[in-house]
């Protein structure tokens, strides 16, 4: 169980294919995780991201815990009988929305005192409750339990931080027990080189079977990002699979790829999809606007989505502008579907040898954000 083999490797940059085995199934590398935060990938049904190709989703032991409550999962049979997706699910450790969502946060080295988001309730969050969590959750892969800063802050604020998460990595790995649920450890360290190494050292030192990597597309420039990826590349092991958590615009997910990270999440097309922006092949359009009024063709000729295949432009802002729910699930569903396949096409392009040639034409084709 949790073996990761690697198939395929890019002989010019860092990208690779293989195969991550859960007891949920195999997940097959690079791959996009679509962002279920309440056991539920917004106006998405389970069969439904089967359709899309969607290989492991993503929840939240934060909100879980809150509501409905670990207990009422577990009791269920776990979070796949729960909401009925049969496949991998990933929980996010609680350590990244407790940062960015509870408030009169007191932060010490036990862990977080804080008050829930949604009625105020007080909560000690800290490794040992949110391992508690992830396991009655019964997720396949479940993440240390870590502190995340934004961008910008200090290098001391950072060091803090760092040595922080590699003592609540220690605390999480003591406490998680449960045999069918991977561990994942996650790296900190802000925008600081030295940092990024030392954190990677530490976290690898104490062994996990796969690694995130944590605090960044916090706000800080793309090239900063980029930079962090190109150190981490090189003292990463190898043999484990690298998770850019959070991340993110399609082209940060190629970019990520070529410098050797094979999973990543965002909420970035389902928030998107609910607002009409929607992913083509050449950007992102706002399918609001007027000039769509009487475009009779789909959101984007080259996609074989079902929504592609069976609406179009006009139909879709009609749908928005009468403030149909429709509107919102067909434009979640199209941006899902471009970040699978771009994932899919990123693997086959690994696989056959023509990476460089895909991230080329991708970057030259693509204009958007993230570059
Ligand atoms: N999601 C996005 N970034 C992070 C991070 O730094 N830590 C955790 N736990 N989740 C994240
Ligand atoms: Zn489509």
């Amino acid at each position: 169980m949790f073996e990761f083999r690697l198939q395929a490797q890019c002989p010019v940059t860092g990208a690779r294919a293989g195969e991550f085995v859960t007891p949920h199934g195999v997940i097959k590398t690079p791959v996009f995780m679509p962002v279920g935060t309440q056991a539920t990938v917004k106006a998405m049904a389970p069969f439904e991201l089967e359709e899309i190709g969607a290989q492991i989703i993503l929840s939240n032991t934060y909100h879980l815990y809150l509501r409905p409550g670990a207990d009422i999962v577990e009791e269920a049979g776990g979070l796949h009988s729960f909401m009925d997706w049969h496949h991998p699910i990933l929980t996010d450790s609680g350590g990244f929305q407790v940062f960015s969502l509870a408030t009169l946060n007191r932060v010490t080295d036990e862990g977080v005192e804080c008050q829930s988001h949604i009625d105020g309730s007080r909560h000690m969050m800290d490794p040992e409750w949110s391992m508690e969590v992830q396991q009655k959750l019964g997720s396949d892969i479940a993440m240390c339990f870590d502190q995340c800063l934004h961008y910008p802050t200090t290098k001391e604020e950072a060091e803090t931080a760092l040595a922080r998460t590699t003592r609540w990595a220690r605390r999480s790995k003591d406490a998680h027990t449960r045999e069918d649920q991977a561990l994942f450890g996650i790296i900190q360290g802000s925008v600081y080189e030295d940092l990024r190494r030392r954190s990677a050292e530490d976290i690898t030192s104490i062994g996990f079977p796969g690694y995130g990597i944590g605090g960044l597309s916090v706000g800080e420039p793309h090239h900063i990002m980029y930079e962090m990826l190109d150190v981490l590349q090189h003292v990463m092991p190898f043999d484990k699979p690298r998770y850019l958590m959070g991340v993110g615009h399609p082209s940060n997910l190629v970019e990520g790829v070529a410098r050797g990270v094979d999973m990543f999440d965002c909420v970035l097309p389902t928030r998107n999809g609910r607002t009409g922006t929607v992913f083509v092949s050449t950007g992102r359009i706002n399918i609001k606007n007027q000039v769509y009024a009487r475009d009779f063709t789909p959101l984007d000729p080259s996609c074989d989505c079902y929504v592609c295949r069976h609406f179009t432009k006009a139909y879709i802002r009609h749908l928005y502008k009468a403030g149909e729910i429709l509107a919102a699930r067909l434009c979640s569903w199209h941006n899902l579907h471009f970040l699978i396949k771009l994932m899919e096409g990123v693997r086959e392009s690994i696989l056959n040898g023509t990476f460089p040639a895909f991230r080329k034409n991708f970057i030259e084709v693509f204009h958007g954000e993230g570059d």
